[in-house]
């Protein structure tokens, strides 16, 4: 009775709701602790219910479509994924983060495209050391933007065209000389090369750096001395990822709103300060067991680069929209005004209703299309 109840109540939501599935767990089982028994799996409600299940290294969500036609290594499982994650790491530690250029246009809109732009040359500059020409960014970033569109739910289906563009475009690319690139990473198949310079590299930066990026941006008025208090408190409010689901006896399912807030005081409130003690639960948003972020330190250090870069500027201000909620996620982009001068009190952007309406409709699509909820 207590599984169909719950089933009911938490998938009922999921596919009627404009909400996602772990804000919609939340925003329910704010209360519990412990596991929530569902149809096929448990839905596990706090950090210490999590690291208590037997250690696993499992993909997590295994049935991403937004990569296709690419394999990368967070669907990968057994030895393809052990000898990936080691040749990734050998390649992260490689990458230097020195100086990069960086430009935020001073504008009225939706930033998040401009943000994102910027992080690929970033990355594409950290891989291949030197800048993409005209025609290889012609021919490879629609393909980056695309795989980022689909995982907004922006758009319901992948345009493989440019995808193929930008898997031919890096395989030439490969055939360069780069020291990033070791033997063991030249005896992998062309796909997987070709996969974890775009998905586990390029793309990665883009869409995690990003995301980051204009959360922090849109929270940065509300910043407190210590920056690192600031970012670590931004990502357990918003964090990267929605859902986490793992297979196995009794599969599982666990929304990073949720463990990142149950067990705080206050846990909805941004609060900087919450940092400087120590007897708290753990951050959650860079996963956890052996499928933990492997770029934790090249994500954190490029993120908080630019966000220095940008707050050191005094004479910048960002205002968001009246009209805009800040959401995990970017629905409606990262819409603010920035600008220099006289600081406007209040501006609304147009087309709310439409993009979040087409943007629910991409989103139930994909729940039937991944199958990562049941
Ligand atoms: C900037 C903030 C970032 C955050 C908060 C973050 C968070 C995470 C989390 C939570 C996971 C676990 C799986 C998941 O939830 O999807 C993960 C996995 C992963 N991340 Fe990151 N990440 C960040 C940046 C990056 C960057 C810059 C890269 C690449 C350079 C990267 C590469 C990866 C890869 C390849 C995996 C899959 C690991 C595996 O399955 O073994 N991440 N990340």
């Amino acid at each position: 009775m207590r599984k169909l109840y719950y089933s009911a109540l938490f998938y009922g939501g999921t596919l009627l709701l404009p909400i996602s599935p772990g804000e919609l767990a939340w925003k329910l089982f704010s209360k519990k602790k412990g596991k929530i028994p569902l149809f096929h799996r448990d839905l596990i409600c706090d950090t210490e219910t999590l690291m208590s299940l037997p250690k696993s290294d499992r993909s997590l969500d295994e049935c991403t479509t937004a990569f296709s036609p690419f394999i990368p290594l967070l669907t990968l499982n057994d030895e393809a994924w052990k000898s990936r994650r080691k040749i990734l790491a050998d390649i992260l530690r490689t990458i230097k983060l020195d100086h990069f250029d960086w430009s935020l246009p001073l504008k009225k809109g939706d930033i998040y495209w401009d943000v994102y732009e910027n992080l690929f040359r970033i990355g594409f500059q950290l891989i291949f050391h030197r800048a993409p020409t005209s025609s290889e960014f012609a021919a490879i970033y629609p393909g980056i933007v695309d795989i980022n569109k689909i995982i907004k739910r922006q758009t319901g289906k992948a345009d493989m065209e440019c995808r193929w563009r930008l898997y031919h475009t890096v395989v030439e690319l490969l055939k360069d000389d780069n020291p990033l690139f070791s033997d063991e990473f030249r005896a992998l198949s062309e796909i997987n090369q070709v996969s974890i310079v775009v998905e586990d590299l390029l793309t990665s930066i883009c869409i995690q750096c990003s995301d980051l990026v204009c959360h922090l941006l849109l929270l940065s008025e509300s910043f407190t001395e210590n920056l690192d208090h600031c970012i670590n408190e931004t990502l357990r409010l918003y964090p990267l990822t929605d859902i986490w689901t793992r297979k196995g006896e009794r599969g599982w399912i666990a929304s990073l709103v949720q463990l990142n807030r149950s067990g705080w005081d206050n846990p909805n409130l941004f609060d900087p300060n919450r940092w400087e003690k120590h007897d708290h639960p753990p951050l959650i948003s860079w996963g956890f067991d052996a499928r933990g972020c492997p770029a934790t330190k090249l994500g954190y250090n490029l993120s908080k680069a630019i966000i220095e870069k940008i707050l050191q500027d005094k004479t910048l201000w960002i205002v968001p929209a009246a009209n805009f909620t800040h959401t995990r996620t970017f629905p409606l982009g990262c819409q603010v005004w920035i600008g220099r001068g006289e600081k406007p009190t209040s501006w609304t952007f147009a087309g709310k209703w439409r993009t979040l309406f087409k943007q629910w409709f991409n989103s139930r699509l994909r729940l039937f299309d991944q199958q990562e909820l049941w």
